[in-house]
């Protein structure tokens, strides 16, 4: 599979998301991160932003739900029209249930990881999911650095995904740019997100196609 390239708005002016979703039109996904100031220590976005979000973006939203209680309110983002909702699986009570309930909606389901939360528990479920976020960052804000111990984590869900035979997308999320997304696709992501590198870069299309270039040197 091509690499696939989700900017993160949290990097976006959220005074102009409508334009900001405009420049990121050659984009894979656009990637929406809602937290709720409790699951982490930052709140940006939710349900009635998040609808009209995706009546307005030229590419399909990518929800990554920093929030408690996702068993309630996850399938709402489905019903709102993501693409793709991931949940994390520190805060569901019910993973799987709440997977199927997503894919019943018609959305792609994710199941997202801290980076001190190990894949394993995860790896006989791989089934029940479409997509795995392994976060390369504490979740809660932008442009921080990547963390390289979680590649080993990476690398064993690709393992475990390639050895399943299954077409499970590995994510990763949190300082992925030009130094670093490379090492990540090394390891078997294959959908990268990023905020800062993109936002902040001087041209938002160049920078697009430039990180999916150096990644499809590594993905298949
Ligand atoms: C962090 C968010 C990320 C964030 C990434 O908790 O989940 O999506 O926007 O930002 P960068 O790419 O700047 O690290
Ligand atoms: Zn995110």
């Amino acid at each position: 599979m091509p690499a696939l390239i989700n900017p993160s708005i949290l990097s976006a002016d959220f005074a102009n998301l409508e334009r900001d979703l405009g420049a990121i039109a050659t984009a894979d996904y656009a990637h929406v991160d809602v937290m709720d100031n409790h699951f982490v220590p930052n709140l940006t976005l939710g349900l009635p932003v998040f609808e009209r979000l995706a009546q307005v973006s030229p590419v399909p939203l990518d929800a990554h739900l920093m929030i408690d209680d996702p068993d309630r309110w996850a399938p709402q983002y489905a019903e709102a029209g993501a693409a793709s909702v991931t949940f994390h699986a520190e805060a569901a009570a019910a993973p799987v249930r709440l997977a199927r309930e997503l894919r019943r909606l018609g959305a792609r389901a994710g199941v997202a990881l801290r980076p001190a939360t190990p894949v394993e528990p995860f790896l006989d479920l791989l089934a029940e999911v479409d997509m795995i976020l392994v976060m390369t960052v504490e979740p809660g804000f932008g442009g921080q650095s990547f963390i390289d111990g979680t590649l080993p984590k990476i690398r064993r869900a690709r393992q475990a995904v390639s050895a399943a035979g299954l077409d499970v997308w590995i994510q990763v999320d949190g300082g992925v740019s030009r130094q670093t997304i490379e090492r990540a696709a090394e390891a078997g992501a294959d959908v990268f997100v990023a905020g800062s590198a993109v936002y902040g870069a001087e041209s938002v299309p160049e920078e697009i196609a430039t990180l999916r270039g150096l990644a499809s040197r590594h993905t298949h």
